[in-house]
């Protein structure tokens, strides 16, 4: 049998199991030396008791003759969706209809996933740096021709800097499909309303769909910069979105998410015949999903409920406090440092013209601390590195003297 050369040909490993793999070599080495993680934004605090208790007890209704449920609708339970249509859009002021949300194991699962809807020579653009995952399901399609010299040859880059405030410029060129997060991972960047208006008119002239990521939203402290892409008039015509529990409510290892695709939301078939995207994720899902399981819904669910919604509440402030630890240590040592008020992650240029991995090196090193080198997301990330705040809050105060104690030595 002949393989996917695309997948075949992918440059190096996944970014985040590369650092793994690193992180692991090291600790080897060094056998018992404590060693800080703010490499990959995986969440530490337990879940929240109220959440994990509507999770046992669906588990242990599962074990009941009529409190059994096997294969759900593959689109996810109408409790979950009301429960997500009321908590997260109702509450902004945006209307949404039932069959416009589909549960799912992740929102790394669906945007990934998302592209087989697109055409295999479908234009694709993307911030950068960019969460690797948006760029690698194109490129294992096919879709974005060969890797050279760190570029994907037919893959839209548009730069999001220091320099331009990490406001991406709309290219001029054809685009099918646009890849946004904010708050941004990595760069821990949020737009405001304007910003965000300007891409999507951009968006809607041009005919091209967003995918916007905010699955950092519960991030966002200051209520009036926009949490959903919904907010922005015209965009339930152009954008689908994708957000998951995972950051908001503990749930990595849980596993639950979702994604809204607004039946305004069209696609063109070859003849130039609309069609509805709606339609065809559920057609799409019905071949090759059976959903999320009922537990892990109900505990979603529960997220939801005030007790629930109190409960991760104090996750996130603890995380956005560990952010707040790490912004005053690092512009303590004069760095330009971007993120870490709307969102889990810290982006900074790394001192004295060092390269990311070479940051990544000197920091595990001196400092025993892992951090994310900027050029695994992209271009525009050579020479930046990400640290996430998600760590316990003594790994964060133990992390930020480490940084300013190697910093300081350079
Ligand atoms: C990250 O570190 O960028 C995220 O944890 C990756 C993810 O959510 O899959």
């Amino acid at each position: 049998m002949y393989i996917n050369n695309h997948i075949a040909g992918m440059p190096a490993g996944y970014l985040f199991s590369e650092i793994a793999k690193r992180v692991k070599a090291f600790e080897a080495r060094h056998p018992g030396e404590k060693v800080i993680r703010m490499g990959i934004g995986d969440v530490t605090r337990p879940l929240s008791p109220f959440v994990a208790e509507a999770f046992a007890q669906a588990a242990r209704e599962m074990a009941t003759p009529d409190g059994f449920h096997g294969y759900g609708p593959e689109g996810g339970y109408p409790f979950l969706i009301e429960a997500i249509i009321k908590g997260d859009y109702a509450s902004r002021g945006i209307s949404l209809s039932h069959d416009e949300v589909f549960v799912s194991d992740g929102a790394k699962t669906d945007t990934a996933a998302i592209q087989e809807l697109f055409s295999p020579d479908a234009v694709i653009a993307v911030t950068d740096p960019v969460y690797p995952v948006y760029v690698d399901a194109n490129a294992m399609a096919g879709r974005l021709g060969s890797h050279q010299n760190g570029r994907w040859e037919r893959l839209i880059t548009l730069p999001c800097t220091h320099e331009n405030g990490f406001v991406p410029e709309m290219p001029k060129e054809r685009v099918d499909a646009l890849y946004l997060c904010y708050p941004n991972n990595p760069t821990g960047a949020v737009l405001t309303h304007e910003e965000l208006r300007r891409i999507v008119d951009w968006a809607g002239d041009k005919g091209t769909l967003i995918i916007y990521d905010a699955a950092y939203r519960a991030f966002i402290a200051d209520d009036s910069l926009p949490h959903s892409i919904y907010e922005i008039p015209g965009a339930n015509e152009v954008a689908v979105e994708c957000c998951s529990f995972s950051k908001t409510a503990g749930f990595t290892g849980v596993r639950c998410a979702w994604m809204v695709v607004p039946k305004g939301v069209k696609g063109l078939l070859p003849a130039g015949e609309s069609v509805s995207l709606n339609a065809l994720w559920r057609r799409r899902l019905a071949s090759k999903s059976n959903g999320v399981s009922y537990p892990v819904q109900k505990a979603a669910e529960a997220t939801y409920l005030p007790q629930g919604q109190r409960e991760i509440a104090e996750n996130i402030a603890a995380y956005r406090h560990n952010a707040g630890i790490l912004l005053e240590a690092l512009n303590g040592l004069g760095l330009d440092v971007q993120g870490g008020a709307h969102a889990p992650y810290l982006w900074l240029k790394a001192p004295g013209g060092m390269t990311g991995w070479e940051l990544f090196d000197y920091l595990l090193g001196r400092a025993r601390l892992v951090g994310t080198p900027g050029e695994g997301f992209g271009p525009s990330g050579a020479g930046c590195f990400r640290l996430t705040a998600f760590g316990s809050r003594e790994d964060t105060i133990i992390g930020a003297q480490r940084i300013q104690d190697a910093l300081k030595a350079l």
